[in-house]
């Protein structure tokens, strides 16, 4: 499989980033009516032939909370106190820290990147809306319908609870990355059911895991807490689905089959990592006057480099990938080299949400 945005490659140093300039990412995100073809399947088997689904979809409906009325929306989240660790969560504040930027300048950069990375996964959640809204159509079973349709529920919830955050309490949505932009689409554009179920539930779903559980982690600030608290919860059960369906597919494929998944799979995830956060850094950097190219060399130069960058990876995605037999043999050193696969390839074992989810 070739690599994707193939036409946006540059190298810095060793390393082959992807960055998209001004003029084309106007028009990548211009680009608001996408064909995405369907296949669309009925069942008249009403009954449950997947039962570890059936759990799931009651855990979802157990889950449900309404992101207007559950939601402490009068509490404060004042943007001039820190609500994260000043460093090792965000990247501007780590740098700017490290140059020794005053704290307000560090402060305001922190709650400008948390604002920005808070709009990439509204972003993100609008693209999981349509995709699970796709996987009603063409899921073969009636149970994995009805999961599907479930989180189409908790998707547009998300949807809401991260627009009414930023618009509430920090009077901004950044626009969507063209990185970001281009692989929904490749999503949502996917085939089959199964390429949508490995690129949304496992491999945007893990990632969205990791992200969740390092500001979870992280927060000090009770509003932030709760909304991720509660998305984190939804989104654990949707790597869930993501892991019960493709163990199933893993099962029944052939190795042609496998192979395309492995690559397909690598290939995401490295023009993922390929931006180096340049998305966020081109538009946030000269704020702060960091110039966005010299802050990836800076990084690449540590000579941890490879186990900080890999951190978000190795926290769900890379070993849920591993366990289905995804990453294999053949493709290991590919996921190693480019900074994403870091240590044991299984990582250090299961995000408890998401744990909690498949029992
Ligand atoms: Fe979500
Ligand atoms: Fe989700």
């Amino acid at each position: 499989m070739d690599k994707i945005l193939a036409d946006y490659r540059n190298q810095i140093g060793d390393f082959e980033i992807v960055e998209i300039d001004e003029d084309r990412l106007e028009r990548i995100r211009g680009e608001l009516d996408i064909e995405a073809p369907l296949g669309l399947h009925w069942t008249w088997n009403y009954g449950n032939e997947v039962e570890e689904l059936a759990a799931l979809y009651e855990r979802g409906k157990r889950g449900q909370w309404n992101a207007e009325t559950d939601i402490q929306w009068d509490a404060d989240l004042p943007l001039d106190e820190w609500f994260l660790p000043r460093e090792n969560v965000l990247l501007l504040p780590t740098i700017l820290t490290m140059m020794e930027a005053d704290e307000e300048t560090c402060k305001a950069a922190a709650a400008d990147e948390f604002a920005f990375t808070m709009s990439q996964l509204l972003h993100g959640e609008q693209a999981a809306l349509q995709i699970c809204g796709q996987l009603t159509n063409a899921c073969p079973t009636m149970d994995a319908k009805f999961y599907a349709a479930s989180q189409v529920a908790d998707e547009a919830r998300h949807v809401e609870v991260l627009s009414k955050l930023l618009q509430r309490k920090f009077g901004t949505i950044y626009p969507i990355g063209g990185t970001l932009k281009i692989l929904l689409d490749k999503l949502l554009q996917a085939p089959t059911w199964k390429t949508k179920t490995l690129g949304m539930q496992t491999l945007f779903e893990g990632v969205a895991v990791g992200i969740l559980d390092m500001i979870q982690k992280g927060s000090t600030n009770p509003l932030v807490s709760d909304i991720i608290r509660r998305v984190k919860q939804d989104e654990a059960r949707h790597a869930a689905f993501g892991i019960l369906t493709m163990r199933r597919t893993v099962k029944d494929a052939t190795e042609e089959e496998m192979v395309e998944m492995e690559d397909f799979a690598f290939a995401i995830l490295e023009a993922l990592n390929a931006n180096q956060q340049l998305d966020m850094l081109n538009v946030l950097g000269p704020k702060y006057g960091l110039d966005g190219h010299a802050v990836v060399q800076m990084a690449m130069s540590l000579d941890n480099w490879a186990e900080i960058n890999s951190d978000l990876f190795m926290h769900t995605v890379v070993p849920n990938l591993a366990r289905l037999g995804l990453i294999t043999e053949r493709t290991e050193e590919k996921y190693r080299a480019c900074g994403i696969l870091f240590g044991d390839r299984f990582g250090s074992g299961m995000d408890a949400d998401v744990r909690a989810s498949m029992n």
